[in-house]
């Protein structure tokens, strides 16, 4: 193999920008250079650091001074996957390999530790392990939601058949609206988890944001008078179809105009938006439609905020958590974009981004 000349290699640039936090030691232990990915990892400058003991670096328990102390002692590299290192901003976890520096008459001239950033990979191991978890979960959830779905519709058609018949005593009618009732709600969070659990490819047609919107309004909109709510809508009559799974569509807009009616506990305003936005930085350069949803509630709670599309986040009595979880993750297979964030004055706005059929 041809040998590169140092004229073709300059081992200053080598060593600048090299990934890994170098540092060299003379016999004594003390600094004599540290490359920038060494300052980085260690917050220091090469300047500060120059003629300082390795143990002020370090910290003097820390076993990566043994490691370069055995590799000087032994002439032979020696490696330690799992250590630590202190910055300003805090602890770093890195993997280290020591070795034993010698001119070229072999003697030998002090040491060199090498320093890998493990930080990284930790958070890609990390992401692994949840979507293996949820997948996991996943199985585990629509498993249990099947096995569970027959006996609650057994129970609750059992409740009705017993509230059906001639001597059943009208007094103890209040106890079966419970045990209906209370079926209900289980049977929507069995629903819940298997939408979130088992998510079904959309059926994608053409489909317009505001028909849909004013859909779910035929149905809900009495339900929300009663509550002291009423609708506000804003649409832009022009918004050209999105392609999208109607019924997908549907339930992700029902979450979010429940959530912004529950928001408004004493009554208020909810603004239905819609309009339409050419080439979308927030949506991959897709030409959108932009759904928004605006309450006047009591807006987002520090927490809320931190853990919006978490599954099974909730800060209802009676929630499931589940209901922007799987708002984010249709508008995700579609390949939209969803956002919460402060209204004007007070409450939320959701946004919701969907591409349009024709780009
Ligand atoms: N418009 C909103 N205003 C204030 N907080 C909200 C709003 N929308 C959602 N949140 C917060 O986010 C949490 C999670 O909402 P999500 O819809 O996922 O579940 P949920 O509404 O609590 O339960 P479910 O949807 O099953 O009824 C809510 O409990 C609430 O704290
Ligand atoms: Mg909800």
């Amino acid at each position: 193999m041809e040998r590169l000349t140092s004229a073709q290699v300059n081992y200053e640039d080598l060593l600048e920008s090299l990934q890994d936090g170098l540092v060299v030691v003379d016999r004594d232990l003390r600094v004599t250079f540290l490359n920038p990915a060494g300052e980085e990892l260690l917050g220091v400058s090469a300047a500060t650091a120059h003629g300082k003991p390795l143990a002020s670096l370090l910290g003097t328990t820390s076993p990566l001074i043994a490691l370069v102390d055995r590799a000087m002692e032994t002439g032979r590299a020696h490696a330690e996957h799992e250590a630590s290192v202190q910055n300003p901003q805090g602890k770093v976890s890195v993997s280290a390999m020591a070795s034993l520096l010698s001119d070229h008459s072999g003697e030998a001239r002090g040491g060199v530790l090498l320093l890998r950033d493990l930080t990284r990979i930790r958070e890609l191991e990390e992401q692994v392990r949840r979507a293996e978890r949820l997948t996991a979960v996943g199985t585990l959830v629509a498993g249990i939601a099947h096995e569970v779905r027959n006996p609650l519709m057994g129970v609750r058609g059992a409740a009705q058949l017993l509230m059906a018949e001639s001597t059943f005593p009208p007094a103890l009618k209040e106890y079966c609206d419970v045990v209906i009732r209370e079926v209900d709600r289980l049977n929507g969070l069995v629903e819940g988890m298997l939408a979130f659990a088992q998510p079904s490819p959309p059926r994608v047609v053409e489909c317009n944001a505001n028909q849909i919107l004013e859909e779910i309004l035929a149905l809900e909109e009495a339900v929300l008078r009663r509550r002291g709510v009423t609708v506000g809508r804003i649409y832009d009559p022009q918004v050209p179809p999105v392609a999208a799974d109607p019924d997908q569509i549907r339930q992700v807009f029902l979450n979010l105009i429940r959530n912004g009616a529950e928001a408004m506990e004493g009554g208020g305003e909810l603004t239905l938006e819609t309009a339409y936005e050419r080439r979308s930085p927030r949506c991959f350069g897709l030409s959108v439609a932009v759904v928004k949803v605006i309450d006047q509630g009591a807006g987002l709670s520090p927490e809320a905020r931190q853990h919006l599309f978490d599954p099974f986040f909730t800060t209802k009595p009676k929630g499931t958590g589940l209901g922007l979880a799987i708002c984010h993750r249709i508008v995700g297979d579609h390949r939209g974009h969803i956002e919460i964030g402060d209204a004007e004055g007070k409450g939320c706005t959701v946004t919701v981004l969907l591409p349009l059929a024709k780009q």
